[in-house]
C-alpha cells in the first residue's frame, strides 16, 4: 500500500537550498511513487506567528506554491494548497490545544529560538504553532511526514497528541499516529558563512544561503565567498568534526550528485578549496537554475497559480471537513 504524506512549508519567502535538500527533494521522490497520496501545504496560517507584510505574503504564497511545482511536484497527482484557505486546521487546532500540555510545548526548542531572550513578546501563536501543525497532519490521517531535521521534535509532539486525543476519549487508532521521514544525511544544511548555524530564510546576510530564485551568477558567487578553513580539503572523513564549513559545503556537494560524504572527501582530498569550489558551483548551477528559470516562468502566470491553490483547496477541504466532523462529534460538540 503507498503512503499518505503530509508536509508543509511557511511561505516566509527565501525558499533555499536547505529547504530544498532538506524538504522539498523528498518531495519530489515521493509525489513519483506510483502509489503514494501526497498533500503539500503552504502553512500562512503558521507564517504568521511571526509579523508578515500582507503584500509580500500573498507573493509568498504564490512563490512558494511556484517552488513546489518548478521542483517537480506535479500538481495533478499531488494536492497543493493553502492551510488558511481550509477552515478545519484552526478549528482542530482550537480542539487540540486543549489536548496538548503546556509542559509538552515549554520542551519545544524553536519556540525558544524564535522567541529569543523577551519571551514576553513572542505571539501566543509562536507559542502554539506546534499544535497546529499537529492538527495540519492529524486531519489527513497522514501516515508520513517528509520533514527537515529541525522539524523532529515537533513531529514527536504531534504523536504524543495524537495517543492522548485516542487515549482521552477513548478511540483507539481514531487519530494516525503518524511517521517522520527524516533524511539521515544531509538533513540539516548549515550557513555559508557559518556552519555551526542552519541555513535559513530569516538571517539577514544573503550570501548566507543559496535560494531558488539565484541565478548562476548569484550562485557563483556565493560558493566564492563561502567561508572555508585555511588548510587544504580534508583528507578524511574524521577531519569534519571539526571543519564544520568544509563538511556542510562536502554534504551539498554530495547531497546534489547523489553520493556520500566519504565518496566526496575521498574525490578532493588534499585539492586547494578553489578546485572544489569551482565543482560545486557547477553542480549548484546545474541543479537550481533550471528550478530558479521555472519558478521566474510561472510567477508571470499568476492566475495558474492561483488555479493550482484553488483545484487544492477544494480537494484538501472534503477530505480535512469529514475529519473535524468526527472529531467534534467525540469531544461531544
Ligand atoms: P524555515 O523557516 O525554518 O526555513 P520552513 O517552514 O519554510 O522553515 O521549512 C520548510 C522545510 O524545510 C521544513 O521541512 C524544514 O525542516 C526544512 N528546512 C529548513 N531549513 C533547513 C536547513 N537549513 N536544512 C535542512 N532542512 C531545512
Ligand atoms: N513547521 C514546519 C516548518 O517550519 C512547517 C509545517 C507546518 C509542517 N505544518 C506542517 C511540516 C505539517 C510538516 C507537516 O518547517
Amino acid at each position: 500500500m503507498g503512503k499518505k504524506i503530509f508536509s508543509g512549508v511557511q511561505p516566509t519567502g527565501n525558499l533555499h537550498l536547505g529547504n530544498y535538500l532538506g524538504a522539498i527533494k523528498n518531495f519530489v521522490d515521493l509525489n513519483n511513487e506510483k502509489d503514494n497520496k501526497c498533500i503539500f501545504c503552504v502553512v500562512d496560517l503558521h507564517a504568521i506567528t511571526i509579523k508578515q507584510d500582507p503584500k509580500k505574503l500573498k507573493n509568498n504564497i504564490r512563490e512558494t506554491v511556484a517552488t513546489f511545482v518548478a521542483s517537480g511536484i506535479d500538481p495533478k497527482k499531488s494536492i497543493i494548497f493553502n492551510q488558511s484557505s481550509v477552515a478545519s486546521h484552526a478549528e482542530a487546532a482550537w480542539i487540540l490545544s486543549c489536548v496538548a500540555r503546556m509542559g509538552w510545548l515549554n520542551r519545544m526548542t524553536q519556540f525558544k529560538e524564535k522567541a529569543g531572550k523577551d519571551k514576553e513578546k513572542a505571539s501566543i501563536g509562536l507559542y502554539s504553532y506546534p499544535v497546529l501543525m499537529a492538527a495540519d497532519i492529524l486531519l489527513y490521517d497522514a501516515t508520513h511526514v517528509p520533514v527537515g531535521d529541525d522539524q523532529k521534535q515537533h513531529l514527536e509532539l504531534c504523536r504524543d497528541i495524537a495517543q492522548k486525543f485516542n487515549n482521552d476519549f477513548k478511540n483507539e487508532d481514531f487519530l494516525k499516529v503518524p511517521e517522520p521521514l527524516i533524511q539521515k544525511e544531509f538533513s540539516r544544511i548549515m550557513s555559508l558563512k557559518d556552519g555551526s548555524k542552519k541555513m535559513s530564510k530569516s538571517e539577514s546576510s544573503d550570501l548566507s544561503r543559496i535560494n531558488l530564485t539565484d541565478n548562476k551568477d548569484q550562485i557563483i558567487n556565493k560558493i566564492k565567498k563561502a567561508k572555508t578553513d585555511p588548510f587544504s580539503m580534508p583528507k578524511l572523513i574524521k577531519e569534519l568534526e571539526e571543519r564544520l564549513e568544509a563538511k556542510n559545503l562536502l554534504g551539498i556537494y554530495a547531497s546534489l550528485t547523489n553520493s556520500t560524504l566519504e565518496k566526496s572527501v575521498e574525490k578532493f582530498a588534499g585539492k586547494n578549496f578553489s578546485d572544489f569550489k569551482e565543482n560545486l558551483s557547477q553542480v549548484l548551477v546545474e541543479k537550481i537554475q533550471p528550478i530558479s528559470t521555472e519558478i521566474k516562468k510561472l510567477l508571470a502566470d499568476q492566475s495558474y497559480l492561483d488555479e493550482i491553490l484553488l483545484e487544492g483547496v477544494e480537494k484538501a477541504d472534503l477530505i480535512a471537513s469529514k475529519k473535524i466532523k468526527k472529531i467534534k462529534e467525540i469531544v461531544g460538540f
